[in-house]
């Protein structure tokens, strides 16, 4: 194996900041303010999750494309067409990401988290960042150099791979799945042993 895990990753020289694909400062113009007269048109419905900030459903379009973008796909790998209000799959992992991932987590750089953080390398977005199909190899790379290394948990405590995947890699009890499930299920139970 060629990452030991379960102990703080050594240390190494921080990559460079990822150029974002979706930026953290705010679009030029204010899409919900009204343009030439026209009434701005609010939400369609309330949204807990990739939407959970948009205010009008202009804003709706300008999220859409920037997720779109970050993970280097088009509308329809998390939409069927002519509706886009029907539940599907990837929609449902999206809203995980953004709902239970992302609050979870800190930069150790510092500013808000966005899919492209994780999701874009060299600015080209990325839905499968673990390779399609997923290489435990390029798993194992990605998890040490990409995750571990730059993100802390929102508390602020490091990351170790036992943290998400509840044991160390090769052992029995490593969760592969963690994508919509409970995260940080480790931490909530209190080790064997203690009082
Ligand atoms: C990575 C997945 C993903 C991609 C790609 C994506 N969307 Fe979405 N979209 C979502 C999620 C998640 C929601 C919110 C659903 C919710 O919370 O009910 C949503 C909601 C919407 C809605 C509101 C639907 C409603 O509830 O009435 C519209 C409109 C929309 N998307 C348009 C687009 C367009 C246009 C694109 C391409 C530029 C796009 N989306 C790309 C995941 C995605
Ligand atoms: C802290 C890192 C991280 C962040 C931030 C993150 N993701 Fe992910 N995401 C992952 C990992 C890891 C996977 C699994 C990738 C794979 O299977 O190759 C994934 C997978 C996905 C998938 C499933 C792709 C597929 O085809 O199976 C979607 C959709 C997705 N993320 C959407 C988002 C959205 C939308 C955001 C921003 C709200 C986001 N992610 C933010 C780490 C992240
Ligand atoms: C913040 C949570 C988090 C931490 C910490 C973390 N991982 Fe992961 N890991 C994920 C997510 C999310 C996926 C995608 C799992 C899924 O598809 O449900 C994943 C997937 C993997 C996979 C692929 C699993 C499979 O068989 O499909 C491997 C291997 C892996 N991680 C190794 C590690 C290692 C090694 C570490 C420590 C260096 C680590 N991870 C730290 C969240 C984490």
């Amino acid at each position: 194996m060629l990452f030991a895990c379960g102990s703080p990753p050594p240390p190494r020289p921080r990559p460079p900041p990822p150029v974002p694909v979706v930026s953290a400062a705010p679009p030029p113009r204010d899409p919900c303010e009204p343009l030439d007269g026209k009434p701005v048109v609010p939400l369609a419905a309330a949204y807990d999750g990739v939407l959970a900030k948009a205010r009008c459903q202009a804003e709706v379009s300008v999220i859409m494309q920037g997720v779109a973008a970050a993970l280097g796909v088009d509308c329809s790998y998390c939409h069927v067409p002519q509706d886009f209000a029907a539940p599907t799959p990837n929609k449902a992992v999206a809203n995980w990401m953004a709902k239970e991932l992302v609050p979870s987590l800190q930069k150790r750089a510092g500013g808000s988290i966005t899919c492209a953080d994780c999701h874009a390398e060299g600015g080209r977005g990325r839905a499968k960042l673990l390779g399609a199909p997923r290489s435990r190899q390029r798993a194992v790379e990605w998890m040490t150099t990409r995750l571990v290394e730059r993100f802390d948990s929102a508390a602020g405590k490091p990351l170790y791979c036992k943290t998400c995947h509840a044991e160390t890699l090769g052992k029995p009890g490593f969760r592969e799945h963690i994508i919509l499930g409970e995260l940080f299920a480790a931490d909530a139970a209190p080790p064997r042993g203690t009082p």
